[in-house]
């Protein structure tokens, strides 16, 4: 068995590139799935012989890989904030990138208060449900415009035990006239909207070509999406409500511009761990939205 997640972890780190560590550790996960055992199994079975049924499920999967096809959507699973969600290609990987967003949205939700959140551009559900679980109280409205997503964010709910209403929705239209739900507004909206301009030569790499276009891409320069839902979010928020949006690392000044020249006050931007500018909000005092 070690001899062959050896072979496939060179294999791994020649045909994508990928640093030594992170191909050990993408052969064992694949390993370990495809023989449905636990990593501390591969471990304690190091110098066992393969099978030739195991050899063949192993390889398998492992091609898939060397093709391109993300670890995750494999496996069908992926962490986030410390929880595993369910994922397919219809639905966007959870980056670690959106546990800053998460983390600045729990610090405007109070755990003794109910509140309104709604999560727009809900994909896997990993923020609505993250919400839902560390924040009991509130009451978690999730949207997108893909069906097919929201399947997904249903399943995850329901398997992790979260608590959150899930719409069909072109961003706000769920909560404007004629629809049943329209004037309805929140305390608190979150999203993690496609920002990616459409040009971007990173949408041809890696495991990016394997994720739903519409989940990643938007027109004028990756900033549609972000003008769409600044416009339009104080006509969804309650007076001293706040937006908070993730962007891209070179996107804060315009994503503050927008929101200063929709009303917002104490507008800030928040950097991750490696230093770059990657979510921006404001508070919505309230008056005409
Ligand atoms: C970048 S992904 C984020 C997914 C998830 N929230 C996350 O952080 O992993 C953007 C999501 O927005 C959804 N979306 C794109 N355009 C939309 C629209 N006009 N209305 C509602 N959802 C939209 C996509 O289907 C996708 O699920």
């Amino acid at each position: 068995m070690a001899d062959s997640l050896a072979a496939a972890t060179l294999q791994l780190t020649t045909a994508l590139g990928l640093e030594k560590r992170e191909a050990r550790l993408e052969a064992r996960v694949l390993a370990a799935f495809a023989w449905t055992v636990s990593p501390a199994w591969l471990i304690a079975h190091d110098t066992d012989p393969l099978s030739d049924a195991q050899t063949t499920q192993f390889q398998a999967l492992l091609n898939r890989r060397l093709a391109g096809e993300p670890v995750a959507y494999l496996t069908g699973t992926r962490e986030f904030y410390g929880r595993p969600f369910r994922v397919s290609p219809d639905v966007l990987i959870p980056r670690p990138d959106t546990e800053l967003l998460v983390e600045r949205a729990l610090a405007c939700i109070p755990s003794d208060q109910v509140v309104d959140v709604l999560d727009l551009g809900t994909g896997s559900g990993c923020i609505a449900i993250t919400l839902a679980l560390e924040r009991p109280l509130a009451r978690i409205t999730a949207v997108d415009r893909s069906a097919a997503a929201l399947a997904i964010a249903q399943r995850n709910a329901d398997g992790l035990n979260a608590r959150v209403e899930f719409l069909t929705s072109d961003w706000f239209a769920a909560f404007m006239p004629p629809r049943v739900l329209a004037g309805r507004r929140f305390d608190l909206i979150v999203s993690n909207p496609p920002y990616i301009a459409a040009a971007d030569p990173h949408l041809a790499r890696g495991d990016v070509r394997f994720e739903p276009l519409t989940a990643l891409a938007a027109s004028h320069d990756g900033l549609a999406d972000l003008r769409r839902l600044t416009t339009a979010a104080s006509a969804h928020l309650k007076p001293g409500g706040t937006l908070l949006l993730e962007h891209g690392y070179d996107q804060a000044d315009a994503v503050v511009e927008l929101l200063r020249q929709h009303g917002f006050e104490q507008i800030c931007t928040l950097r991750d761990l490696a230093g770059l500018n990657r979510v921006s909000g404001g508070r919505w005092a309230g008056g005409v939205g």
